[in-house]
């Protein structure tokens, strides 16, 4: 595996930059800076490869403003209202920014430090284990976490994220990939011809502030419904009090576990129909936040130039539901001493058509 510097961080530490390929010529190039997948090199349904994932061409780029770009992301991934909770009686108060909200660990989450890289290859593919402790009490968060990630890059062109954690206080975790897609290729235009399916029959409504409203509600009749393939670009226009609240897609959808909680099971299929690129996600979670690029204005350039318009990407993050640890009828978030924090996500690309 090639290994290339990339700069140093804020504190100092070597960033460094791993390269890990398979014999079908799927490059993918990560970083121990924020655990940051820099470029995914993909093939189409020509044998033309492009990278699919945005981001930037140096370190200064992601230190200077990023919104998550490939990013690994904790110890919570998605909100918390208010950046606060109550847990074993105890009242916590977390970093907020995001408006009133917490959102992605905070002000210096799990995309913003340098973690430990060890590359390894074995029958599966190459691959990198990272690993952060995170202190007692950093972001607000109670307890020393041991987060322990492994990227895969397998022989059949799927990336496999393994996420495990320990602590020695009860905390929340929520840990999730922040990749944002164009599988047309980074910088080629808006991602609202991307053809999705959803498995996925619920989604978590929302606020204005983006904070669930505490039901999980039937996506039939609703521009939710993704069960059946449809662009994007679709129903993203509608008017509809949820696309408003999110300004588009921005939610949390709720997998169908088919009685298999916590197995690895089906969560979205996303086809590219210019390209014929297709990537497939399976996921243990119970959820995945589907996330249309909203947010993106024009304001960012990129790698090679590439001007980060509206909607250039999208982003799906698997994970549990955002706000859980105020939400007593979500499934639980919190680690305890003595547990093991495990979830599995697969992203595998293949093409469609001829
Ligand atoms: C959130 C968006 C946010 C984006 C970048 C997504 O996970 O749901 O609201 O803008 O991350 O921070």
């Amino acid at each position: 595996m090639e290994r290339t510097p990339f700069g140093t961080a804020p504190g100092g530490q070597p960033v460094e930059v791993y390269t890990l390929t398979n014999r079908q010529g799927v490059e993918a190039r990560v970083t121990n800076y924020g655990g940051i997948i820099l470029g995914l090199r993909v093939p189409d349904r020509h044998g033309r490869f492009d990278d699919v994932v945005l981001g930037y061409d140096s370190l200064a780029g992601y230190l200077a403003e990023s919104p998550y770009f490939g990013a690994l992301v904790g110890r919570y991934g998605n909100r918390i209202a208010r950046g606060r909770f109550t847990l074993d009686g105890q009242p916590y108060t977390l970093a907020t920014n995001n408006g009133v909200n917490h959102l992605h660990g905070g002000l210096k989450g799990f995309d913003k430090v340098v973690w430990t890289a060890a590359p390894f290859e074995n029958d599966q593919g190459m691959g990198l284990v990272l690993t952060y402790v995170s202190p007692d009490g950093e972001e607000g968060y109670p307890g020393t976490l041991t987060a322990r990630v492994t990227y895969t890059l397998t022989g059949d062109n799927a990336l496999v994220f393994d996420y495990h954690a320990t602590t020695d206080k009860a905390t929340p975790v929520n840990l999730t990939q922040h990749s944002y897609f164009n599988l047309a290729g980074d910088g080629k235009g808006d991602i609202l011809g991307h053809v999705v399916t959803l498995n996925a029959d619920r989604f978590v409504p929302i606020d204005p502030t983006s904070i669930p409203l505490g039901e999980l509600r039937d996506v039939t009749g609703t521009p939710f419904d993704f069960r059946r393939p449809i662009a994007i670009g679709a129903r993203i226009g509608q008017e509809d009090e949820q696309l408003r609240n999110g300004q588009g897609y921005d939610h949390c959808v709720v997998l169908d576990k088919g009685g298999k909680a916590g197995e690895l099971t089906l969560a979205a299929h996303v086809l590219e129909p210019t390209t014929g690129r297709v990537m497939e996600i399976h996921t243990t979670e119970p959820g995945m936040q589907f996330y249309s690029g909203n947010f993106l204005d024009g304001s960012l350039k990129g790698k090679k130039g590439a001007v980060y318009h509206h909607r250039h990407g999208f982003a799906m993050e698997t994970q549990h539901f955002p706000d859980s640890p105020n939400q007593p009828s979500f499934p639980s978030t919190i680690l305890r001493p003595g547990e093991h924090y495990r979830s599995r996500s697969v992203y595998r690309f293949s093409v469609s058509g001829s």
